[in-house]
């Protein structure tokens, strides 16, 4: 692993914080920039309780010119390693009612990180991409040779700064790039210190189990459940968020001893597909409570199934995921009702 320091941009975010967990236990010096966008500062608190060590920050907002020139001015005295890239907008449902912003500030975010590393030397860079980059045409297992074509503007942002990312790492011979196509992330660290805290009502299936088995909200519906899978709902690839962290991690390693310029996009799965009525009933088990479902109308753009082929991670990074479904709702459920809220509680008594 690397002595220089590692960026983690949008750091503070769900998938952030675990990586940022995982690098202060092992001594990988970590700066985390962030706007707060979409995150909290109470996960500082929290890193520091889980590790010892709190991370740096820079809060500033990489979409802008101002922010950039911030984010730039304080990396100056540091010798930079290059980038996790994880900030940037993703719910899905808003990407559709309001594109131009997701493409702006998707877009902008990785042309002014790409600036930065450039002005800094620093030509390494890990980018947080999504299995939305695919298209419904795909059979599953989906490997990284998949027709890529997205379903709405957010899957567009990330199909774009694979692109762009791509395209950057040609122009430069030294810059090397690995697109991480992840899958569908959820658990929680075992801890229960952090985890997934979406903003309004969760778009996703595991946030939305989570909150219904903790009584803020009072059933699940179930979006279809007459797809051509055994039990009718949707099957998906199902991903602890420690494994996913663990695979960047790999990443990491990867490009740290490689010298030659590459660009790559790698699946994160763990290979499996598991149904909707499964991860209920999976999670009620964990959380020794009854979830209440409602069977509704599909919802528009999904598929029946989606699961990765992800022996590209394996043969490359040596990386494949190792927590069971039984992990994932276990860990995320000790997250959950532990933090019934999220960190709202903690951020009005600072811990
Ligand atoms: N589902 C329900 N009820 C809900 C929410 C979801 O039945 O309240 C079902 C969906 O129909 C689907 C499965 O649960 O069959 C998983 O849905 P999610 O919304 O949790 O995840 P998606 O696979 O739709 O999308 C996720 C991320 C995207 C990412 C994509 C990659 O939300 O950001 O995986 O494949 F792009």
């Amino acid at each position: 692993m690397t002595s220089k320091s590692i960026i983690l941009a949008g750091g503070a975010g769900y998938i952030g914080s675990h990586i940022a967990a995982l690098m202060l236990a092992r001594d990988i010096d970590i700066i985390i920039i962030d706007n707060f966008a979409n995150s909290s500062p109470v996960v500082f608190d929290r890193l520091e309780r889980i590790t010892g060590r709190r991370p740096k920050l820079i809060e500033a907002d990489l979409a802008s010119a101002q922010g950039a020139a911030t984010v730039l001015d304080e990396l100056r005295p540091h010798d930079i390693w290059g980038a996790v890239h994880l900030a940037g907008l993703k719910a899905v449902g808003e990407s559709v009612e309001q594109p131009s912003r997701y493409y702006d500030v998707n877009i902008n975010t990785t042309l002014n990180l790409i600036n930065i590393l450039d002005q800094l030397n620093a030509t390494k860079l890990v980018f947080s991409s999504s299995a939305s980059v695919y298209g419904a045409e795909n059979k599953s297992p989906v490997s990284e040779e998949g027709v890529l074509s997205a379903a709405n503007p957010y899957g567009s942002t990330k199909i774009l700064n694979e692109r762009l990312l791509a395209d950057h790492a040609r122009a430069r011979s030294k810059w090397q790039v690995i697109n991480l196509r992840y899958f569908n992330p959820v658990g929680a660290h075992p801890s229960g210190l952090i985890g997934e805290d979406p903003t309004g009502i969760p778009n996703n299936l595991f946030p939305y189990i989570a909150q219904v088995a903790v009584g803020r909200r009072p059933h699940v519906s179930v979006f279809g459940g007459d797809y051509d899978t055994p039990d009718g709902t949707g099957i998906r690839d199902y991903i602890h968020v420690d494994d996913l962290a663990l695979g960047h991690l790999a990443a990491v390693d990867y490009l740290t001893n490689q010298n030659r310029g590459d660009v790559m996009p790698i699946n994160l799965g763990s290979g499996h597909g598991h149904s909707v009525l499964e991860v209920i009933s999976a999670f009620s088990r964990a959380a020794g409570k009854h979830i209440p479902i409602e069977l509704v109308d599909r919802r528009p753009g999904d598929v029946a199934m989606s699961f990765a082929n992800p022996s590209r991670a394996e043969k490359l990074l040596g990386w494949a995921a190792t927590r069971s479904l039984d992990e994932m709702c276990r860990d995320h459920w000790r997250w959950q009702s532990g933090n019934r809220d999220g960190y709202r509680a903690a951020e009005s008594n600072s811990e």
